[in-house]
């Protein structure tokens, strides 16, 4: 777990991190140094499936940055940009107990300099963007691939850390960089969960009392269908997915999906690496999650 692995910059932990908020700060301070720059991109709201993110990222003598940008090209209309929570002198006060020494600060003109209308697109491969989330959420992992390129080009980092709450971007954002041949790797980070199961998120506060109680039911249900899987033989797949949808809805959710796929490319699941995805509205939150179905699991 990266929680416990040793922290190769000590010295430079528990330290407030500079906070750069002009590119040309950024610039001064990625040129300031020959170590590399090992990078979390975030949009702020951290919580510790973040922080863990920055942990794992400091190794090999590297300097860790970080990115808060709420980046407004990822939201569709409708969608809770206005409302996303924003905590910065927190998630501050919660870096500089960490290894990361500097925080990327851009606003919206740094990160879009040629203003909306005028600005230049990237667009995501439909087999990829445009299933899982993306058939509920269109544009937004365009939205995602766009401001990470943009983000790549400010800080030209030799590592980027990423969660697998979200694996869905994790794997566009692979695919990515492999299509454009840009030299620049991502670690995984395992997700950070609370004890009873539900992924850490800054869209779990939207959650009241009664709506916390149910959400770990997403997680379990993804368990479920991941354990069957384990025994099943894909055409029964659709099977499983119908069921565990029925079982959210008994349980309170609003289910956008629940699909067994290829943990490759997100192609249709065929028990050989396969993962589990599933995403429910609960109230005003939308919560996301994804199962492997290991060899732990098939225990
Ligand atoms: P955000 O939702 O802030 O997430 C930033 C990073 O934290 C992502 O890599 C995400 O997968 C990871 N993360 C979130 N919750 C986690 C958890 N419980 N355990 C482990 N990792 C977790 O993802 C984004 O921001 C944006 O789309 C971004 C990539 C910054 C582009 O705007």
């Amino acid at each position: 777990m990266a929680a416990t692995r040793p922290r190769v910059n000590a010295t430079v932990a528990d330290r407030p991190p500079r906070v750069l908020e002009r590119l040309e700060a950024l610039r001064a301070w990625t040129d300031a140094s020959m170590r590399p720059v090992h990078f979390v991109p975030t949009m702020g709201n951290l919580h510790r499936g973040h922080l863990a993110l920055v942990e794992q990222a400091a190794h090999d003598g590297a300097r860790v940055l970080v990115s808060i940008f709420v980046n407004p090209t990822q939201f569709g209309p409708g969608e809770d940009y206005t409302h996303y929570p924003r905590s910065l002198a927190d998630d501050l006060a919660a870096l500089a107990a960490t290894p990361c020494e500097a925080v990327w600060l851009p606003d919206e003109t740094a990160m879009y300099p040629s203003g909306q209308d005028l600005r230049f697109r990237v667009a995501a491969p439909a087999a990829l963007g445009s299933v899982l989330c993306g058939a509920h959420r269109p544009g937004h992992f365009d939205g995602v691939c766009e401001v990470v390129l943009r983000l790549l080009w400010q800080v030209r980092p030799a590592r980027l850390v990423m969660g697998e709450k979200d694996y869905q971007q994790l794997l566009i954002l692979r695919r990515m960089l492999i299509d454009f041949s840009i030299p620049v790797e991502i670690d995984a980070a395992a997700t950070v969960r609370e004890p009873d199961g539900l992924a850490l998120s800054s869209r779990n506060r939207y959650l009241d009392a009664a709506q916390r109680q149910v959400a770990p039911g997403l997680h379990a249900e993804l368990v479920r269908v991941a354990e069957a899987v384990c025994a099943a033989d894909p055409g029964t797949f659709p099977a499983l997915e119908r069921s565990a949808l029925e079982r959210l809805a008994m349980k309170g959710f609003e289910p956008d999906y629940v699909s067994i796929r290829s943990a490759e490319d997100l192609g249709p699941g065929n028990a050989v690496n396969d993962r589990v995805f599933g995403a429910a509205r609960l109230g005003r939150s939308r919560l996301i999650d994804n199962v492997a179905v290991t060899r732990q699991i098939c225990r």
